[in-house]
């Protein structure tokens, strides 16, 4: 068992350098299936999401070499099956772009469905169905599986209306439709900048996509895809989650290598809680002295701020002057967390979508458990606020998505250390993100 252990209340000092985005690598990893060739892919991001799904594509046959700590060379030309139900593919959300990838390959894919989760009950995927079903597939969930089959071997381009914003779906039809037969439409896509990154990949390797970032994206089928080079953006979530390690702990903190533009959502938040933000080329600097002001906060899809910020943001608001209303616009439930913060001291009532918190003036350290991907990081961030010593386990979870979370934030003065105690076993990993 691997615990973080935090004795906070210091404010953060330095700079950060933000990694690769991980849901554009995981949607970029399957796309690979895709091409013919080798597809070199940079800036790939250190994470257990990404180790699991170089493994599920491993185990299908395909030629995986490391090139640099971030960067890989894929070469699937040897993967014939598609069948993928091996245990990682349950641990993992993104594998379901296997889906996509295979029926666009292959005109066929058997997939395991993604494990249970930790949040928002029920996970449907009946808006990916609904679309492979417009472009002439036959799509059945049986025994754990999703069984995807087109009748010549081949789908076809359709109009397809999400009833939802899905970023999952509308990956999933992305990758599906690139080498479809004539023209795919999406309508009421999702547009967070992973959509585009992985519709950038496509069109790199020889694909015709047209509006993804905006809520119509055009796919005209090609005939084949080669590979190519290809650099993943930087982490719009990751970069948010240290925007407001700082914004809760104080200090001043330069962020190095991101897109501001895809910041602006969540920078304007912080300003609106104290903090002072500059935004310059490829980088944010950030400070916050004030003390913490409270805020009104909905989450909603792209650009709108953003719900894996929900859990972050509402760690800062805890010790704000005044009352806070969080809404929750794009999950059902993800307020898991708000115990383990009342444990510290916080004063946070959840009804519904909203959770409702009461500033306090100070936050004490507390045995805590991650229960998702941001729900840890936000207590690392809860952990950084408190007074006292903060031990967080089942941090695996936070390593699912956050490269070297460690070592960045003690570059910048926190007093945070992992510690492994080899007797006791790790909770099972079954939340899938
Ligand atoms: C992606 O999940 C992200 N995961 C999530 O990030 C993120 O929270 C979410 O998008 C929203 O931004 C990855 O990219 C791997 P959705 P996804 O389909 O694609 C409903 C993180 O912390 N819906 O956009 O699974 C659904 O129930 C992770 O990094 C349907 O009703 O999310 C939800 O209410 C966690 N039917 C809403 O749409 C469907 O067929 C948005 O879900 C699909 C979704």
């Amino acid at each position: 068992m691997t615990k973080y252990i935090i004795k906070g209340g210091k404010p953060l000092n330095g700079e950060i350098e933000i990694s690769g985005a991980k849901n554009a690598a995981v949607a970029i990893i399957p796309a690979a299936l895709l091409a013919t060739g080798s597809c070199r892919i940079e800036n790939i991001p250190q994470i257990s999401d990404v180790t699991m799904l170089l493994n599920i594509l491993k185990e299908l046959g395909g030629d995986i070499r490391t090139i640099d700590r971030h960067t890989m060379e894929i070469n699937c030309d040897k993967i014939t099956s598609c069948r993928a139900d091996s245990d990682n593919m349950r641990r993992i959300r993104a594998s379901y772009y296997l889906i996509g990838a295979m029926l666009g390959r292959f005109g066929r894919a058997e997939v395991a469905m993604p494990g249970g989760c930790n949040f928002g009950g029920v996970r449907p995927i009946d808006q990916h169905i609904k679309g492979f079903t417009a472009m002439g597939a036959n799509v059945e969930v049986r025994n754990g599986m999703v069984i995807a089959s087109t009748e010549n071997g081949q789908l076809h381009g359709a109009n397809i209306y999400l009833d939802v914003v899905s970023v999952g779906a509308t990956i999933n039809l992305m990758l599906a439709a690139a080498l479809a037969k004539g023209r795919t439409i999406i309508e009421n896509a999702a547009r967070e900048p992973h959509i585009v990154d992985l519709a950038n990949f496509l069109n790199s390797m020889g694909a015709d996509i047209r509006g993804a970032g905006t809520n119509v994206i055009k796919i005209s089928g090609v005939s084949s895809l080669a590979g190519g080079t290809y650099s993943i953006i930087p982490d719009q979530i990751e970069a948010g989650t240290y925007l407001a390690a700082v914004a809760g702990a104080g200090g001043e903190v330069l962020i190095k290598n991101v897109i501001p533009k895809h910041l602006n959502c969540i920078t304007v938040k912080l300003e609106e809680m104290g903090a002072d933000v500059e935004e310059l080329d490829d980088a944010v600097l950030i400070r916050r002295e004030k003390p913490i002001r409270a805020a009104n906060i909905k989450t909603l899809p792209y650009p709108g701020f953003p719900t894996d910020m929900q859990p972050q943001t509402t760690a800062v608001l805890t010790m704000a002057k005044g009352t806070s209303v969080v809404t929750e616009g794009v999950w059902d439930n993800r307020y898991k967390y708000v115990d383990e913060f009342l444990k510290m001291g916080a004063r946070i009532q959840v009804d519904g979508r909203l959770a409702v918190i009461e500033g306090v003036s100070g936050l004490t350290g507390a045995k805590l458990k991650a229960c998702d991907l941001r729900a840890g990081a936000a207590m690392v961030i809860a952990g950084l606020m408190a007074s006292g010593t903060t031990e967080i386990e089942c941090v695996h979870y936070i390593e699912r998505g956050y490269e070297d979370i460690i070592g960045k934030l003690r570059a910048v003065g926190a007093d945070i250390v992992s510690i492994t105690s080899p007797d006791e076993p790790e909770d099972e990993v079954r939340e899938a993100v």
